[in-house]
């Protein structure tokens, strides 16, 4: 039986995908597994049991990824299953701010009470107050090209924008999605000077996208709209407290707001709704389940944010599988068989991953594994932890 804790609400849609050989839920004292969406999760809280933790989400800034890596606990995320609904609440919130409709709703909530003719009559002799622009020819400027920065690159297209896209570390299946007229730079301050519109789609990363645009780089920023639904911290608050001061028609729209942005007029903000529906909870859900499953049930590693990733199922003839975690240093395969070879035991397959951090390992056997040879895997140096799947 596999013990599986909840740390948030998590849809049945997944959840029921654990079957009967799984325990899961928020009272699990010793979990194999974490499933969690934005919780935080301290992974040096848990006992040694702990073997995976799996985010229904992208943002993985709630787990504390290296010491989970220092005590070989694979961490997974959920990439792209919710990113339709990002996109689509990024064009929601970009329509309510060039047409005005936030500040509309709040006049015409005050009619309420009056006759039909005096709403009329009113309605004709404000609208001009609402007066809007449009997307279509404006040109917005994507920063990050992951599973959200693509959708939202071609939606923009798809609505008659031109898109400059910014994006240090391209992956080959994200830019095979990207609309071939969005024009990719490598320099984000020449994005940031030509753009009418700008939205950031990166993690936040504390050192490196923290501050990603701030007052330095914003400076040179002409348009009137900052969009960010990647994460607080991404964008400087004094960065956007000198945009927001230039003119008093610029807009930040935001899904995480802070103090400051709650008491500005300028700045249109939501709860953290960009995942929030109903088709996103279920993809993220339903993603980390399977991936949590064939983790604890095979050793596979899909979509992890600390471990490369290794795929595979036993074969027919495998018995025990052993996964060996370890830091990714030379000679650690050679000393890996040698424990094998030294206790005649033949390895039928040999399977190894690493990604500059972490070495990953499945040795397959088609006999039992005795507890010696773990004691002789895990005296290693540099082997982090060792598992064992019997089949
Ligand atoms: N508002 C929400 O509810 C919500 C929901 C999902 C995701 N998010 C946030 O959106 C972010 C992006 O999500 P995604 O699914 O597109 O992730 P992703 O991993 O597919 O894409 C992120 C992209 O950012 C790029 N990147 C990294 N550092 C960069 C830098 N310095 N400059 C420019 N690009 C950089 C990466 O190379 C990658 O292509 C997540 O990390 C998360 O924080 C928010």
């Amino acid at each position: 039986m596999h013990a599986v804790k909840t740390l948030n609400k998590i849809s049945p849609k997944g959840t029921t995908l654990f079957g009967k050989e799984y325990s899961v839920s928020d009272s699990i004292e010793k979990p194999e597994a974490i499933l969690v969406r934005s919780a935080q999760v301290d992974t040096d809280s848990f006992s040694e049991e702990l073997l995976a933790v799996a985010r229904a989400g992208a943002g993985v800034n709630n787990i504390t990824i290296d010491k989970a890596s220092a005590k070989g606990v694979c961490v997974f995320n959920t990439p792209g299953a919710n990113a339709n609904a990002v996109a689509e609440l990024v064009f929601t919130t970009l329509g309510i701010a060039l047409r005005n409709i936030h500040k509309s709703l709040a006049w015409i909530g005050g009619l309420q009470g009056k006759e039909d003719k005096e709403i009329g009559e009113a309605v004709e002799k404000n609208k001009s107050a609402f007066v809007g622009t449009e997307l279509s020819g404006k040109t917005i400027g994507v920063v990050g090209l992951g599973k959200i920065g693509v959708l939202v690159a071609n939606g923009a297209i798809g609505r008659g924008m031109k898109v400059i896209a910014y994006e240090p570390y391209p992956s080959i299946s994200n830019m095979i999605l990207l609309n071939n007229t969005v024009s990719v730079t490598q320099s984000l301050d020449e994005l940031i000077a030509s753009v009418d519109v700008l939205t950031v789609h990166v993690p936040f990363i504390k050192g490196k996208t923290e501050g990603l645009l701030n007052e330095n780089n914003l400076a040179a920023f002409k348009g009137a709209y900052i969009l960010n639904f990647a994460r607080n911290g991404i964008v400087s608050e004094k960065g956007v407290a000198e945009f927001l001061a230039k003119n008093k028609n610029n807009a930040y729209l935001t899904d995480f707001p802070s103090k400051s942005d709650l008491a500005n007029q300028q700045v249109i903000s939501f709860p953290h709704l960009g995942a929030s529906t109903e088709e996103a909870e279920d993809n993220c859900a339903t993603m980390a389940v399977e991936q949590l499953k064939d983790y604890l049930e095979f050793g596979i590693v899909r979509n992890s944010v600390n471990f490369p990733a290794l795929d595979g199922r036993p074969s027919a003839s495998t018995k025990s599988r052993v996964v060996v975690i370890n830091n990714d240093v030379p000679n650690m395969i050679a000393l890996i068989s040698k424990v094998f070879g030294d206790a005649k035991i033949n390895i039928t397959s040999f399977k190894n991953e690493s990604n500059g951090k972490i070495g990953y390992n499945f040795i397959d056997i088609a006999e039992s594994v005795t507890q010696e040879l773990v004691n002789s895997l895990v005296k290693i140096e540099h082997i982090i932890r060792v598992r064992t799947i019997e089949f």
